[in-house]
């Protein structure tokens, strides 16, 4: 019997005589039906996130058949292992809380099992990063293949897509604009295909940030799941997972300073996510590479908005891939990247750019002289209500809102909010600020995507559409509003956002980046001082885990153990 290290020679089950191991796993294997020509290529895994708790990975059986045939036509063997999958709106208290999990479930999965490339499939809002994370950890090759976006429905003539509209009609529902009937029925028209959101919300993000970072093929994020050239492309990443058996081209050689620099350029083109700032933050950390959000400010100045997609702008993702996809989105950003970054094709991004189509649809991928917004999409502001940062999506807010000094009406938790936000009697008005506390990665909400807080009933009935709200909570990436978020240090970690009280004064000015509670030095020391000691039982399982070891927006929400020796062990 031949000592192989490729293949299912590879990492053998320890029993104390090799050669036995060999013949014991060999013999196991056939009896799935391999011939020995079979069993005796090299093994490319495919991560399978198919779960009937995720809506958006429904076809994922026929695209997996695709990478299979790839990855046969490339001479190696596919097998398709299951992971944790993470259907955003199916976990509870939140999808985030789990994705930490998953990376861990995908590194261990790829490293202990024998297999010489990989092939992640996953798609909904927190698979592909725990799929990155987990991936830059493990060290094997590894190729992205994403869902591919929902196809947009009709209600009435009017073209909906999730969420972007699920949160406009819900809004109007709040308002009494739509009636019961009217809201039931959107509800069944708001996802109707296989596929992630169809708007750019994290799941679109986190699609471009891996195509744009070098783990996918090119043009791949954007192509619609329901598509045949999804399953094209599908067959391709077998292909190329295949070719790169025995190469050191790992996730880590493509994940660098320079492709997480072009990352950011690129989320804030786009008007990505603020999602997606948690998440390459975690990916980046895992080969040592801390994102300083003072630099996302940097490149937030010269970045315009060039794609007009909601919740920024008026279209979706369907359209995005018909208007030319990111390469096309790559060639017009040229001048501001890094073109020698490294692709899982053996291309560079440079290279990729070369063959952009030449046609552009120019009212979804704006031209650099006709920007959607001249700056980017996301900004970080400081000041001594958030020492070490909070995000504004600015490209969806309302820019009217943003040089204010508020009053604060304050909700100390989640349940807080749910008990009193609808209350006639709350003292709210329209120019007020509304601050969510406990709500961070370290409350026991585990930081939810609760950050867009309702505009509370009496107001919104009364027209008001937006307002200032901050809290150390997430946004869904398809929301939209003068949204400040991530606010950190978070309330339960002794952050000074729990040291608001309702009626302080708040400044927020986005042109000069500040956050900044208005209230003397001595009087936040005195409630810092008189603030009740925080107890929380000790948990057990995986929710003792979390408490121990999750880490800060600014360290991208990852387990301490879980970063790149350079970084564990920063605060
Ligand atoms: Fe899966 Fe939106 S629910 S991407």
């Amino acid at each position: 019997m031949k000592d192989k290290s490729e293949g299912l020679g590879r990492g053998l089950t320890n029993y104390g005589d090799r050669a036995f191991s060999r013949y014991l796993r060999r013999s196991f294997a056939s009896s799935m039906g391999y011939s020995r020509e079979m069993l005796d290529r090299p093994i490319v895994g495919i991560a399978d996130t198919r779960s009937g708790f995720n809506n958006c990975h429904r076809h994922f059986p026929e695209l997996i058949e695709a990478v299979k045939r790839g990855v046969l036509a490339a001479g190696a063997l596919p097998l398709v292992f299951p992971t944790v999958s993470l259907g955003e709106v199916f976990l509870s208290p939140t999808s985030l809380k789990f994705r930490n999990l998953m990376s861990m479930d995908t590194e261990e999965m790829i490293r202990a099992q024998p297999m010489d490339a990989v092939v992640l499939v996953g798609g909904c809002d927190k698979t592909v990063p725990a799929q990155l994370m987990g991936a830059v950890s493990a060290g094997l090759p590894a190729v992205q293949l994403v869902a591919g976006p929902m196809s947009t429905s009709r209600y009435r003539g009017e073209r909906l897509g999730a969420c972007t509209d699920c949160r406009r009609f819900w809004g109007r529902y709040r308002a009494g604009e739509v009636g019961d009937d009217d809201i039931r029925q959107v509800e069944g028209r708001l996802a109707t295909t296989a596929g992630t959101c169809a708007v750019m919300g994290t799941a679109s993000t986190m699609a471009i940030i891996a195509e744009v970072l070098g783990m996918m093929p090119a043009g791949s994020a954007a192509v619609p799941a329901v598509d045949a050239e999804r399953l094209r492309i599908g067959e391709e990443t077998g292909r190329i997972a295949a070719g790169l058996i025995g190469s050191d081209l790992t996730p880590a050689k493509i994940v660098t300073e320079r492709s997480v620099e072009n990352a950011l350029r690129v989320l804030l083109a786009i008007g990505g996510s603020t999602n997606g700032i948690i998440h390459l933050t975690a990916i980046a950390g895992r080969v040592g590479i801390r994102i300083d959000l003072d630099r996302l400010n940097q490149l937030s100045d010269t970045t315009p908005v060039l794609i007009d997609l909601k919740p920024s702008g008026q279209h979706y993702m369907e359209d995005l891939d018909a208007a030319g996809g990111v390469p096309a989105l790559l060639a017009e950003l040229r001048d501001l990247l890094h073109l020698d970054c490294p692709t899982v094709t053996g291309e560079t991004i440079g290279e990729r750019i070369e063959q952009a189509p030449s046609w552009v649809d120019r009212s979804v991928i704006r031209a650099r002289t006709e920007p959607v917004t001249p700056q980017g999409g996301l900004v970080t502001l400081f000041g001594n209500l958030a020492p070490r940062g909070a995000i504004l999506k600015r490209s969806a807010a309302d820019p009217t809102l943003f040089e204010r000094t508020g009053r604060a009406v304050v909700f100390t938790s989640l349940a807080d909010l749910a008990q009193r936000i609808d209350d006639p009697a709350l003292d709210v008005q329209p120019d007020d600020f509304l601050v969510l506390q406990h709500a961070g990665p370290t409350s026991e909400a585990a930081m939810p995507e609760a950050g867009y807080l309702p505009i509370p009933t009496r107001l919104a009935r009364a027209g008001v559409k937006d307002m200032v709200r901050i809290s150390d909570a997430r946004m869904s990436g398809t929301a939209f509003g003068t949204i400040v978020l991530h606010v950190t240090p978070d309330a339960a970690s002794g952050g000074p956002l729990g040291l608001v009280r309702d009626g302080d004064r708040i400044r927020l000015s986005v042109a000069e980046r500040r956050l900044e509670l208005l209230v003397p030095e001595e009087e936040l020391e005195r409630r810092r001082q008189s603030a009740p000691a925080a107890s929380r039982p000790v948990a057990r399982g995986y929710d003792r885990l979390y408490q121990e070891q999750i880490l800060q927006a600014d360290e991208g929400c990852d387990f301490r153990f879980l970063q790149a020796p350079s970084l564990a062990g920063g605060g």
